[in-house]
C-alpha cells in the first residue's frame, strides 16, 4: 500500500527531528502502522534551513496554505508554535479535512475547546501527545492506559527549564539568571522564556492532563499559575534540612467540591522518586482509584523525544483513520457528550499544607505569638525549625529565620493567618509561604 503523504508545517528543532527519526526507523514504524509514512512535502519561511533538514527528495515551500490545499496529503503537522498563524493553519487544516499532529501546547490550552470541536465535526483526529511532557506518553496514558480509574490527582514536573534551574541552583548554589541563560542556551527554554519561569508553560500542560482526567473543558484561564522567579535560594536550603525539594509542579485533583488546577513551587519529601527528577528531564504522577500512583519520567522536550510523540500520533492516525470516527479516542479522552462542568476552585478553597519563613526579632514570646495565631485558624503544625541568630545574621545578630511547616488547610485560612502573622511587632521582613505536597 502507498505510504500515507504527510505536510510539516515548521522544520526547526522538532521538525528535523520527526524527519530524521522517520526515516531511521521507517522499517519498524511500517510493521507496526501497516503502512509507511512519508513527509512528502514541508513548509519554512526559511526554506534553506529547511532543505537542509530534508534533503532534497523532499518538496519544501514557503507558504503553509500550500501543504493544507494539497489534495494527496492526509495529516499535516503543526510544529510552529504560539496562538497566532499556527491557529489559523490548524483550523484551516482541519476543514480542509486533514488529520493533524501537533506539538503546540500554549494553542491547545486557549483554544483547545474550539479545535476539538472543529475536528469532531469534520471527522478528523487531532494528535497531541507531543505538546504534554514531550516524549512521555502521558496523553496515552491518560486517555487510554488508565481509563478503567477514576483518576483523583495528577502532580508533575511538566517544564524541564525551570526543573532544570531550579536542580542547579540546589546543585551548584548557581543564582537564577546564571542558570537561565544556561537553560536557554541548551535549547529547553521557550522561545520566550517568562512561559517557562512563571509557570505558563506548566499550567498550558496541566491544564490540558486536567481536561483529560477528569472530563471537564480545558480551562487554562481559570489555573492559579506562580513561577520560580521569585523563589530565595534560603527556602531551597531549608527544605532540604527539613527533608524537602522544591519543585516547580503542575498539580490537577479533583475533590468534593470541585477541580483543583495549580502551578506553583511546591516542597516535595525527598524520600518520593519524584523529588529526585533532576535536571531538565519531567516526571508525572497519577493516581487512580484502582491503579493506585503511578509515576511516568522521561524526557520533556528535545528533538528526538519531542519526535518519539508525534510519530506515535502519525501511527495512532494510520491505524484509525478509516476507522467510523464515533469509534475513534475521544480527544479528550471522555465523550464530548458527557463532559462535566465540576468547577475549577479558587486558590482561597484549595487544600494543602505550606512552608512559612519568618524573618523575626530573636526574642521572649516571638514562636508563641506565632503558633497562637495558628492556632487559633485551626491550623496544626508539623514541623518548626529555628536557626540561631548568629548563624543567620552573623555574630550578635538580633533576628534570626523560623521555619514553620503546617498540616493541610484551607488556602483562605492560611491567608488570614500569614494577614495576622505579617502585622507582628516582631515579624521584621514579608512571610515567605511555599506549597507543600506530600504525594503520599
Ligand atoms: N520549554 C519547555 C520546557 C519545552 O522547558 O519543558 C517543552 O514544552
Amino acid at each position: 500500500m502507498k505510504s500515507i503523504q504527510v505536510g510539516l508545517l515548521g522544520v526547526g528543532t522538532v521538525g528535523s527531528g520527526v524527519f530524521s527519526v522517520l526515516q531511521r526507523n521507517q522499517s519498524e514504524i511500517v510493521r507496526r502502522a501497516g503502512r509507511g509514512i512519508e513527509i512528502a512535502v514541508v513548509a519554512d519561511l526559511d526554506t534553506a534551513r529547511a532543505h537542509a533538514a530534508v534533503g532534497p527528495a523532499v518538496k519544501v515551500v514557503s507558504d503553509a496554505r500550500a501543504v493544507i490545499a494539497n489534495p494527496d496529503i492526509d495529516i499535516v503537522i503543526e510544529l510552529i508554535g504560539g496562538y497566532g498563524i499556527a491557529k489559523q493553519l490548524v483550523l484551516e487544516a482541519i476543514e480542509a479535512g486533514k488529520h493533524v499532529v501537533t506539538a503546540n501546547k500554549a494553542l491547545l490550552a486557549v483554544h483547545g475547546s474550539e479545535i476539538f470541536a472543529a475536528a469532531s465535526r469534520k471527522g478528523v483526529m487531532v494528535g497531541f501527545e507531543a505538546a504534554v511532557a514531550g516524549g512521555i506518553p502521558i496523553i496515552k496514558s491518560l486517555r487510554e492506559g488508565l481509563s478503567a480509574n477514576r483518576i483523583q490527582w495528577i502532580a508533575g514536573i511538566i517544564n524541564g527549564t525551570t526543573n532544570f534551574i531550579l536542580s542547579e541552583m540546589r546543585d551548584k548554589g548557581l543564582d537564577f539568571d546564571v542558570v537561565l541563560k544556561q537553560a536557554q542556551a541548551l535549547g529547553y527554554a521557550e522561545a520566550d522564556p517568562t512561559f517557562d519561569i512563571e509557570g505558563v508553560d506548566a499550567a498550558h500542560k496541566a491544564a490540558l492532563m486536567s481536561a483529560m482526567a477528569f472530563g471537564v473543558p480545558v480551562q487554562f484561564d481559570k489555573a492559579y499559575v506562580e513561577g520560580i522567579t521569585q523563589l530565595g535560594a534560603q527556602d531551597i536550603k531549608y527544605a532540604e534540612l527539613l527533608g524537602y525539594r522544591i519543585k516547580l509542579l503542575g498539580i490537577t485533583k479533583k475533590t468534593d467540591k470541585g477541580i483543583e488546577l495549580r502551578v506553583h513551587p511546591t516542597l516535595v519529601p525527598n524520600k518520593r522518586l519524584i523529588a529526585n527528577v533532576e535536571g531538565a528531564m519531567n516526571a508525572v504522577m497519577v493516581h487512580g482509584d484502582a491503579v493506585g500512583t503511578t509515576l511516568y519520567y522521561g524526557k520533556g522536550a528535545g528533538s528526538e523525544p519531542t519526535a518519539s510523540a508525534v510519530i506515535a500520533d502519525l501511527i495512532d492516525i494510520v491505524r484509525l483513520h478509516n476507522a467510523d470516527p464515533a469509534q475513534r479516542v475521544p480527544h479528550l479522552a471522555f465523550q464530548p457528550d458527557a463532559m462535566s462542568n465540576a468547577p475549577v476552585l479558587s486558590m482561597g478553597e484549595v487544600v494543602t499544607s505550606y512552608y512559612l519563613r519568618l524573618k523575626v526579632a530573636d526574642e521572649a514570646g516571638v514562636l508563641a505569638n506565632v503558633t497562637s495565631i495558628l492556632a487559633k485558624a485551626g491550623i496544626s503544625i508539623d514541623a518548626v525549625l529555628q536557626r540561631e541568630a548568629d548563624e543567620v545574621g552573623g555574630e550578635g545578630a538580633t533576628q534570626t529565620d523560623l521555619i514553620i511547616l503546617t498540616h493541610d488547610c484551607v488556602e483562605a485560612k492560611m491567608n488570614e493567618a500569614l494577614s495576622q502573622m505579617q502585622v507582628l511587632k516582631t515579624v521584621l521582613g514579608t512571610i515567605v509561604r511555599i506549597r507543600k505536597e506530600e504525594l503520599a
